[in-house]
Order: structure tokens, then sequence, then C-alpha cells
């Protein structure tokens, strides 16, 4: 039989062996990693176990609360509030963070969480997922207030998603590259899949929301429409489209074979500088996009480097295979130079 490596054996690896986490933050990721694996069951149990469908409520953003986006997320906190790793958490799915019962020396972890991205995907039966991002909570004495989050996605300490699809598959950063575990759900553990993530640096597949193309700025609507001429225009090569839905979904995609991923500004809401969310949706996923060899900007800034102002603050996303992601950020670059020249 071939050598199987368990997720709970490469995170050992990662601390004893590599040095690379201190065991507080091995026995966190087990947690979260337990927690994905019960959402996989109840993603699973479909109409059979009455959790498709609206909840009838709307979270902080005003948007619709389907059964499962309340029922990842409560998952996730009974998971975590017992494991005494964590000073506090939030999630897509609650206003303000939810601080961790102290019943123990207080946790020095922060996590961050997606609980169901993917949502408009739920009731259709197409993959789903849950992304989470962890950072250290500050050393202080103080108690953990929100400012304690609002720290930089280049100082996360952990990363990954967990997309619920033909098969569970959990990938995972710690800042030593990326790797892929799929859920074995006979013997009930994640199993390594792929170590050392690579995606190609040049793609021909881009992925976004073609229905929004006349809100789009310049920058982008040149880079599209330089892609559709395919064979005939300045790029002279043919590209496919693929747009899911869920950006766990669209991101597997991209660490599994490469592309561009982009949810940029529009001017639909021209004051929310994006449609994702900074600090539970673009953070992790760019730092796994990165850890994998690719690049993730705003357009004119590296999403990790991007400072966060509020818990649910909105980010323009642009992330995947590096040249293309570069090449976007000339032409904003381009764009950008060119309007000072008319206003100056
Ligand atoms: P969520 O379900 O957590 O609110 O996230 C949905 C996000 C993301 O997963 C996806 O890429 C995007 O919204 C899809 O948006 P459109 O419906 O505008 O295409
Ligand atoms: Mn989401
Ligand atoms: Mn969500």
């Amino acid at each position: 039989m071939s050598k199987r490596i368990s997720l709970t054996r490469y995170l050992v690896e990662q601390q004893r062996v590599n040095g690379h986490i201190p065991a507080q933050l091995r026995l966190l990721l087990e947690v979260v990693s337990r927690a994905c694996k019960r959402i996989s069951f109840e993603v699973n149990k479909g109409a059979l176990g009455g959790v498709l469908g609206a909840a009838g409520s709307e979270n902080v953003q005003g948007e619709v609360q389907k059964k499962l986006d309340i029922i990842a997320n409560e998952v996730l906190i009974e998971a975590n509030e017992w494991g005494g790793h964590l000073a506090a958490m939030a999630s897509e799915e609650m206003e303000g963070i939810y601080l961790v019962p102290n019943r123990y020396p207080q946790g020095e972890y922060l996590l961050l969480f997606d609980p169901l991205d993917g949502s408009s995907n739920i009731d259709v039966n197409v993959s789903i997922g849950t992304i989470f991002s962890v950072l250290e909570k500050p050393q202080d004495q103080r108690g953990v207030t929100v400012d304690d989050f609002l720290q930089a996605g280049a100082k996360q300490v952990a990363a990954g998603y967990c997309i619920f699809g033909p098969q569970s598959t959990l990938a995972l950063t710690v800042g030593n590259g990326v790797a892929m575990f799929t859920l074995d759900r006979e013997q009930g553990s994640f199993v390594l899949i792929e170590d050392g993530v690579k995606i190609p640096e040049d793609t021909k597949e881009f992925s976004i929301n073609m229905s929004n193309m006349r809100h789009w700025d310049p920058a982008v609507r040149r880079y599209i429409d330089e892609c559709l001429q395919g064979e005939d225009g300045p790029r002279g090569k043919n590209f496919n489209m693929r747009w899911i839905a869920s950006m766990v979904a669209d991101i597997h995609r991209i660490l599994t074979r490469g592309g561009i991923f982009m949810y940029p500004w529009d001017k639909r809401e021209p004051h929310k500088p994006g449609k994702l969310r900074l600090m539970y949706e673009a953070n992790p996923m760019g730092w796994l996009i990165e850890q994998a060899g690719g690049a993730a900007t705003n357009g004119r800034q590296r999403i990790l480097e991007v400072q966060p102002t509020q818990l649910h603050e909105r980010v323009s996303v642009i992330m995947g295979s590096k040249n293309e992601v570069e090449r976007v950020q000339r032409y904003y670059a381009e764009y950008d130079a060119e309007q000072q020249a008319v206003s100056a």
C-alpha cells in the first residue's frame, strides 16, 4: 500500500521536523480541519438533512443568509471556543468579534472565516467552501478588540480553505508553500494529495462575472477585451472563460491548473472598493496564491499589504497566474498615468 500522509502527520512534521509552526497553531489547525469535516457532512446531507434554502435573516452586509451560512458559522464557533488556542473569532456572518470564553489562559491566536463561500450555489449542488485566516493576537494584557484583527494579510500565520465539491479538499499554507488534503470519508481524515502546489505563470483562462462588463473601469475592460479578441488581437492567443460564482471553487481551479480570477471594483456601487471581503476572502486566498507562485493585487497594491480599517472591509480582487496579474497591474498603471497627463 502506498504511504498515505494525513493532515495530522503533516502538521506534526511542520511543527517538529521543520520547526515551522508552534504546537498551539498545529492544534488550532486540527480543530479548524475537524470543523471543515463536520461542515462537509452537513453539506452532503442536502435536502435530506433539511439544510438547503434561506434562513429568513440577513447578515451585517445586508445579504440574505442561507441555512448553511448559519450552520457552518455555528460549527466553526462551537469547535473552536473550547479549543483553548484562540482569543477571538470573526466571521462574515457576525457583525462584531466573538470573544472566546476565558476558561483557560487566553489563547494566542485570532481566527477569521467565511463559513460558507458561494452561498448562491448551495441549493443548486455546485461546489462551495469554507475559507479561513489565522493571525497572532497582539501581545498585551488587554482584552481583545476589533483593532487587534486589523492586521494586513502579510501578517497571517496560517490560511486555507476547504472546498465541498465532488471531493472535500482542504488547501493550507503556513508560509511554507501550499499543501492539499482530500477527505477520506471512510477513514474520517484528510489525506495529503499534493504538496508544493505551483501555479503556472502564464494562462489562457480568465474568470470574471462578464455580466458586469459595462460597469468595469478602463484597465479591466482593456484586459478582458484583449483576451476576447483571441488569436486575432494583441495577445495572439485564444482564451477560455470560467465563472463558478464560488470564489473557493474558482481559486481551487486556479491553484490546480492556473488562470486569473477577478472581482474588480465596479460602478454599480462606486463607494465600495469591491464586492469581496478583504480579511476572510481576499487575504487568505491571496496568500495561498502567492505561496503557490502566483500574484494577488487590487490593481494598484499587493492585497497582502492593504491595511484594513474595518473588519468587513471590501477590496477589489485580481489574483492568479503571475504574468497575467502583472499585466493587469501594468494596465492600471498606464491608465493612471494617462489620467494624470490629462489633468496636468
Ligand atoms: P459569499 O457566498 O460568501 O457571500 O461569497 C460569494 C462571492 C464569491 O464566492 C463569488 O466569487 C462571488 O461572490 C460571486 O458573485 P456574483 O454572484 O456577483 O457573480
Ligand atoms: Mn464568500
Ligand atoms: Mn459566505
